[in-house]
Order: C-alpha cells, then structure tokens, then sequence
C-alpha cells in the first residue's frame, strides 16, 4: 500500500488498518507524505469519519510520536481541561491558576488558534516573553514548581499532533470528531493527569455545532481515557455567543486577569463552574465545598497571584502586554432590545482584523481583536457603543461588526 492507496481506501468510505494510518501519518511528520495528500486524507476522514478503533490507532500514533511523562514525575494530585474550541474562549487561564492556588498540578499542553477558534498558545505568545515551547524537564519542573504550566506541541510533546494541527486549521479540515478526539486525547495522555476536565463547545461559533454530535465526541474522548485508565469528564456548554466580552489574543489575556481579579459575568460563571467540578472530582469532595473554595481562591486574589507567578516562570512580561494602535468604537444605527450576539460572526471578524491564520505560516496580530460593549437583553438606544474594534489598520470594520449583533 502507498500514499494514494490509502487516500483512496479513506475515500471510499472504508477503515483503515493501524500500519495504514502510520504509513500516511508518520510519513507526514517525516516529510515522505506531502501537504496536499495529507489535506486530502484529512478531508476524506472529514467525509467519512472513522471507526472507533481507527480513532484509537490514530490516538494512539499522536500520543507515542513524542514522549510521554511517566505517571511519578510530578507529585500532587493532578489535573487537566482542554476545551474544544470556540470564540473567546480563555478558560484555561483562569482554571489553571485557580487550581493551582488549591494546591493541584497542571500541566497542559495546547495549540494555536484551530480555523476560527482562538488558541490559548496563540493568546499567551501575545505576552512579551512567553516560552509556549517548554522542554519535558522544564514543564515538569514548572508545574512542580508553580502548580500551573501551559506548552504547545514540540518535537518531543505531540509532534504529530503539531503538523497535522496547523494544516487542518487551514485546510478546511478541523472539524471531525475522531481527528478533534485524537489531537485532544494524545496531548492530555502525554502529560498524564488521571482526571481530565473536557469542555465541549456546541454552537455555531465551536468546531461542533449540535448536541447529538458532542455527545458523540464525549463518549469517545471518555473511551480513549478508559483505554489508558483516565478518567475524561465531559461538559457541554455553549459556544453560539462569544464567551466573555473581548475576543482577541492579547485582549484575552487582558479579561482573564479581569476575571481573576474579581470581574463577573458569563466566564467567569463558567470558570467557576468548570474549576468546581474538576476540584470535585479530583479531592473527592462535594460540589459545594468545591464551589466555595474556588470562590474564596478568586475573592482572596490567589488565583490572581497564581497567574502572575505561571507568566512570570514561563518569562512573561504582563507589563509589557500590548494592544492594536486604533480602537473604534461600533455605534448601534438601529434602536430596540439585543437579541444575539453572534459567535460565529465575531469570529470570523477577528479572523479578518489578523488574529488568526488563513495560511500555514502566517504571522498573526496579537493585539486586534473586539470588545464587546453591551450584553443580550440589554436596551439598545441609536449611537449606543455596541462594541470596540482594535485595529492596527485604518480600514472601516462597521459593516461587519454590525452584522454580529440582532436588535428588534
Ligand atoms: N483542540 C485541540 O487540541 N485539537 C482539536 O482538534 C480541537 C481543539
């Protein structure tokens, strides 16, 4: 069997053998297998899926491509979230410090942006300084140290989960649940908490759409953990409104210290919510208790200080944080009640400032982004600031902006 073979066997709809997926796969990571036929495999999983035990061997390649830490390098009790991906999306900068202040150790591996989706690599490299490429060693030590440590895929974390990634987040190709299920489940088996938080985005502005499809994705994410004695626990929450009110890398960074310092709204509700659950289950304590510790951890700035110590040990520098030149404000043209905030929108508007890749390669503006200015329910009078575009451009954004919001 070749290259073409196996694109074609895909194609028709059949599964593929484990030596099948390796010969295609690694021969990806090892230059044998060009763009364009990996592209083309890709989109051919899109169309026909996978079985469940292609999604396994597939798992299985991404997670054994790099090194795995083994399960007695880091003491303390250890824990993991990954979110699925969605506009807005900072939870991880807030949880990780969080339940790090609780005395847990996390460590976790991410990626960049994925099609429209913000990345949080993407939002911490738009801290000046930040080392988003760790060595095994250095992670280790930084979440011994610290309680929190955030790298993305390396030569030796995932580097097939590294490739593959940012061809797919632009190659129309990110949204399969067994390709989202394996990029996730390899980087949390390679870090190996035993209890592993996975927040699923369902909406129009996440990678999945509806719920039939999440749950979908929750019940092979949970049996690739049972194949590896972890212990994954899915969430649903939705992803059809932007999460928070700023979208954008640095402007994220920006709303979760807000958050961390006592800032309310609808992240910071989830964020309790998410770190609750995952302190729940890894202390083995009710859910009130767990609520209530991670509210005091907020209340008493410990989570705050806990994010401050993780940038500053991965050689961040928060003061030097910078935002787009321009900021516009976006004035309503109509009067009456917000109905929607569109995620989707939203999203492909940040992609258009430069916050995200249409390309490979591409640099990305770290400082453009959107503020949201209103929230829905609100009453909406003509002029009324709907949003703020940062921008480093002089171009007229309006016509686009206005479109993220329904007022009747
Ligand atoms: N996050 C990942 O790490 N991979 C995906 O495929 C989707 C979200």
């Amino acid at each position: 069997m070749n290259i073409f073979g196996v694109i074609d066997k895909k194609r028709m709809g059949n599964a593929l053998s484990k030596e099948e997926l390796e010969l295609a796969f690694m021969g990806y990571l090892k230059g044998t297998v060009e763009d364009y036929q990996m592209s083309s495999l890709l989109m051919a999983i899109v169309i026909n899926g996978m079985t469940d035990e292609e999604t396994f061997d597939l798992t299985d390649l991404f997670l054994n491509s790099g090194t795995i830490i083994p399960d007695d390098a880091i003491k303390g009790t250890r824990v993991d979230k990954h979110s699925t991906g969605g506009i807005g999306d900072k939870t991880s900068l807030i949880i990780g410090p969080i339940l790090a202040s609780l005395g847990l150790k996390m460590g976790k591996l991410s990626g960049k942006g994925l099609g429209i989706t913000g990345g949080t690599i993407d939002k911490l490299n738009s801290i000046p300084g930040f080392n988003t490429s760790l060595s095994m060693q250095a992670f280790i030590n930084s979440v011994q140290k610290v309680g929190f440590a955030e790298c993305e895929q390396t030569d030796e974390f995932t580097p097939l989960d590294k490739v593959i990634y940012s061809l797919r987040s632009v190659s129309g190709t990110v949204e399969s649940i067994p390709l989202i299920a394996a990029s996730i489940m390899s980087k949390k088996l390679a870090v190996g908490a035993k209890c592993i938080l996975i927040d699923i985005k369902v909406g129009e502005g996440a990678l999945i759409k509806t719920k039939e499809k999440a749950n979908e994705l929750a019940s092979i994410m949970v049996k690739i953990g049972e194949k590896y004695n972890k212990k994954v626990i899915p969430v649903l929450t939705d992803m059809n409104v932007p999460l928070g009110d700023n979208i954008g890398n640095a402007l994220e960074v920006i709303e979760a210290m807000d958050i961390l310092k006592g800032k309310e709204n609808d992240l910071s509700k989830l964020c309790i919510t998410l770190s609750s659950i995952l302190y729940k289950e890894a202390m083995d304590v009710s859910i009130e208790e767990a609520t209530e510790q991670v509210k005091e951890s907020l209340k008493k700035g410990k989570a705050y200080d806990k994010f401050v110590e993780f940038v500053e040990n991965q050689g961040g520098k928060i003061s030097e944080l910078q935002v787009a030149k321009y900021i516009k404000p976006v004035k309503s043209n109509v009067k009456g009640t917000l109905e929607n905030i569109s995620a989707l929108k939203t999203g492909e508007l940040a992609l258009k400032l430069g916050g995200g890749r249409v390309k490979k390669n591409d640099e990305i503006n770290y400082g453009v982004g959107i503020r949201i200015n209103k929230h829905i329910g609100d009453n909406i009078k003509y002029d009324d600031i709907l949003c703020y575009i940062y921008q480093d451009d002089e171009t007229d954004y309006t016509e686009e902006a206005l479109k993220i919001f329904t007022i009747k």
